[in-house]
């Protein structure tokens, strides 16, 4: 029971996590050609600096309730090294490596995408500066390898059942 609530809150928060990615690649990227390369800026400014600014619960729940997860599998199966045998840990962990290079992309974000901030760690908290200052140019490359990273999560947490 209390393993299976864990399971859904980390699930809500892959949902939130892996969906505000989506949404940016999927569907606000491809309009960028009907508006304005400063009103796309403006408009991707905005809504990363909303992200960061409200994400950080739902990410805390995913990983803090997936490393809870990992440390009852590996207690399961007798210790790290037995969980590593099986196949389900040998994904298990490489879900969990693909989730820690996820939050890596998502920490350093707002130094990847912004100039440099007067007060680095006010900004790594609130996003500081003007939309003027947003890379705009890392678009791409930084969103397709985080939603890259997400759904190859997701695909493995449910192949390493399978295998
Ligand atoms: C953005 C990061 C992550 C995403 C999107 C994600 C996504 C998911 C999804 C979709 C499931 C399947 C849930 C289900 O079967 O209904 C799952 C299961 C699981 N995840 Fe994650 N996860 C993330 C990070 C992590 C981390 C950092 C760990 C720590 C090792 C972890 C450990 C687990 C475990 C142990 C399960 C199996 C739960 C069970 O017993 O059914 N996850 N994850």
């Amino acid at each position: 029971m209390e393993h299976q609530i864990l399971v859904l809150l980390h699930l809500i928060g892959a949902i939130l996590f892996v969906g505000a990615i989506a949404l940016e690649v999927i569907v606000l990227e491809p309009i960028k050609k009907h508006i304005s390369i400063e009103t796309f800026q403006m408009v991707e400014f905005y809504l990363f600096r909303r992200i960061k600014r409200t994400y950080w619960p739902a990410v805390m729940m995913i990983y803090m309730s997936g490393f809870y997860m990992y440390g009852t599998y590996v207690e399961a199966y007798g210790g790290m090294g037995a969980l590593l045998e099986s196949r389900f840990g040998q994904l298990l962990t490489l879900k969990m490596l693909f989730a820690i290079a996820l939050l890596g992309i998502f920490a350093t974000a707002p130094f990847a995408f912004m100039t440099k901030q007067p007060s680095p760690l006010k900004h790594f908290f609130i996003i500081t500066g003007s939309y003027q200052e947003f890379r705009i140019d890392r678009f791409e490359i930084i969103h397709y390898a985080a939603l890259s990273f997400g759904l190859l999560i997701v695909i493995l947490a449910k192949v390493m059942w399978m295998v």
